[in-house]
């Protein structure tokens, strides 16, 4: 059971990368094997809508995002982390998302598994922001659950903190980490 954790935050070490940490701790103590990607670290350039991969299946572009697809066929989950920003997912995060359309074009188009085998895969969505809005995960749960469906992974769940937004600030809120911890190891026993 190999867990993919991807880490959408730019802040290093705040809230959303605490709470993966804590679900990816949770996998491993089940022996999944674990890998978080920092998307702030890599080079994802935005989808160019050149629709290079409606013929090819892949995407033409030569960058960090070829690494984050083989990472993606390779995994059985998938843990997608990313705080509110302007009430959607960040930059990063969109951007990886975005040049899954590569992935589209291979089921939607070329008639082929999206992630180049149909084994069992699951996804949980992770996030915080900084207001107690209503709404405030609408936006980035759609998108969220839009990549899970195009790319055949089964909606696992989310874990979502509201009204959180000094770094670190989800360490203080009341068994967040505990229930991160206990959805990871959800996530590969389920
Ligand atoms: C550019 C930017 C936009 C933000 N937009 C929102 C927002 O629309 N709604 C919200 O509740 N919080 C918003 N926030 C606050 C963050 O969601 C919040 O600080 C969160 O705790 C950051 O998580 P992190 O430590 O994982 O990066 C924004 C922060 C930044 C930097």
């Amino acid at each position: 059971m190999k867990v993919l954790g991807l880490a959408g935050s730019p802040r290093w070490g705040g809230n959303t990368d605490l709470l993966l940490d804590e679900v990816m701790k949770g996998a491993a103590s089940r022996g999944a094997e674990v890998k978080t990607i920092i998307l702030n670290d890599l080079k994802i350039t935005p989808c160019q809508h050149c629709d290079a991969c409606r013929k090819a299946g892949r995407c033409r572009i030569e960058d960090d995002m070829q690494m984050v697809y083989r990472e993606l066929e390779r995994a059985d989950r998938l843990v997608l982390a990313s705080p509110v920003q302007f009430m959607g997912p960040t930059a990063q995060m969109k951007a990886m998302i975005d040049r899954c359309q590569a992935l589209w074009a291979r089921k939607y188009v070329l008639k082929m598994p999206p992630l180049g085998n149909s084994r069992e895969r699951k996804g949980l969505f992770v996030s915080v922001g900084g207001l107690k809005l209503a709404n405030l995960f609408e936006p980035s749960l759609a998108i969220v659950k839009t990549l899970f469906k195009v790319i055949d992974i089964t909606y696992a769940g989310a874990l979502l903190f509201p009204g959180i937004d000094e770094k670190g600030a989800i360490a203080k809120h009341p068994d967040a980490l505990r229930q991160a911890f206990l959805a990871g190891q959800k996530l590969v026993t389920d």
